[in-house]
């Protein structure tokens, strides 16, 4: 009888161990749609292909640029691996400056399903020479959170 409930018991730990790696599983963070951050900046993220690419667009709220703000193209990749928690990197070429900002992150989610990107960026201003290298890059940690999709009323 011992014997019969040591194997019972080892069988349920086993069998509650498969329902915690299936339900952490189940649930994977995709890049797909439109996040923002504390600024209230956008970012609008297509499919992503068999490849890993996509592309979208990103409007921002902060600006140094004497333009007004446009919002601008993106491109990039994540990588396809379970496709569970993607590290993803995209570069922005901005409409409205001479200006390129690359980001480079990883998309989480968490044990209710939420999900979350965290990332830095790095942002490349055009200076006039070399000499002005110096001050011609600065970055930034960048989090953000998906918007829900709009409901049309
Ligand atoms: C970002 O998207 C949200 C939700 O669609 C919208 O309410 C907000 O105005 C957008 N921000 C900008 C800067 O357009
Ligand atoms: C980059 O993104 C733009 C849209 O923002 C898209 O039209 C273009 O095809 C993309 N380029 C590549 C190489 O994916």
């Amino acid at each position: 009888l011992a014997v019969a409930m040591e194997k019972t018991g080892f069988s349920l730990i086993l069998v509650l161990a498969l329902v915690t790696l299936s339900t952490s599983s189940q649930k994977k963070c995709i890049l797909t749609g439109t996040w923002q951050n504390d600024l209230g900046s956008n970012m609008t993220i297509s499919a992503v292909n068999e490849a890993g690419q996509f592309y979208g667009s990103y409007l921002t709220t902060v600006s140094a640029a004497e333009k007004p703000i446009l919002v601008s193209p993106l491109n990039g990749s994540q990588h396809i691996d379970d496709m569970g928690q993607p590290t993803f990197g995209f570069t922005v070429t901005w409409s409205f400056s001479d200006s390129t900002t690359v980001f480079v992150g990883q998309c989480f989610v968490d044990d209710h399903g939420e999900e979350t990107l965290q990332t830095m960026w790095l942002l490349r201003e055009k200076v006039k020479s070399a000499e002005d290298n110096w001050k011609a890059t600065t970055g930034l940690w960048w989090s953000g959170l998906p918007v829900p999709a709009c409901v049309e009323e």
